[in-house]
């Protein structure tokens, strides 16, 4: 029983739930532009506080797909990977926050960022490399994990579930 006093879902009708809601849904890019495209449209449903994770290994297109987000913010400054500054900020419509931790060591070196001012801002938080600060994600995150499948085609699966 859950707090309601309701029975718990099954993990079967918990899973066609959430295929209900299509909180998880799954394209394939065939190019760095359809992936921008995917980025740009995603950029229409965010909102001030919005936090996206980026999941997926070198070269699978996270950076591609931010240049997307930022395009649809309006964004004018060119977007390239802030891996030496960590975190470069933005301003859109919305601010932007684009964090990219893959040189991050520990999770203690993110809590020494102050990511509460990102993560609960006012701005669009986009994170590559998120895997490194899975714990201290809000619970609304939402996740695009990104696999490459050959040279030119990317696998795209946002969630809302947690990972
Ligand atoms: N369908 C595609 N979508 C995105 N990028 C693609 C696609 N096909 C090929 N590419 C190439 O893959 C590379 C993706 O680079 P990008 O910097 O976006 O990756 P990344 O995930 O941010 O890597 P890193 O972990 O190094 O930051 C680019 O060179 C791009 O041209
Ligand atoms: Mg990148």
């Amino acid at each position: 029983m859950n707090e309601a006093g309701f029975p718990k879902a099954s993990k079967e009708e918990r899973l066609s739930i959430s295929a209900d809601r299509e909180s998880t849904r799954r394209v394939v890019s065939s190019s760095p532009e359809e992936t921008e495209s995917l980025g740009e449209k995603l950029a229409e449903k965010l909102s001030s506080g919005a936090v996206v994770a980026l999941f997926g290994e070198l070269g699978a297109g996270k950076t591609c797909f931010i240049r997307g987000v930022c395009r649809g913010l309006k964004v004018k400054e060119k977007i390239t990977s802030p891996s030496f500054i960590i975190i470069n900020h933005y301003r859109g419509t919305l601010p932007v926050y684009h964090i990219d931790l893959y040189r991050l060591k520990s999770h203690q070196e993110f809590l020494c960022l102050g990511y509460e001012e990102y993560l609960f801002g006012e701005g669009v938080t986009l994170i590559e490399w998120a895997e490194k600060a899975e714990p201290y994600l809000p619970p609304e995150t939402l996740s695009v994990s990104m696999r490459i499948v050959d040279e030119t085609r990317r696998e795209v699966r946002f969630s809302r579930e947690p990972r």
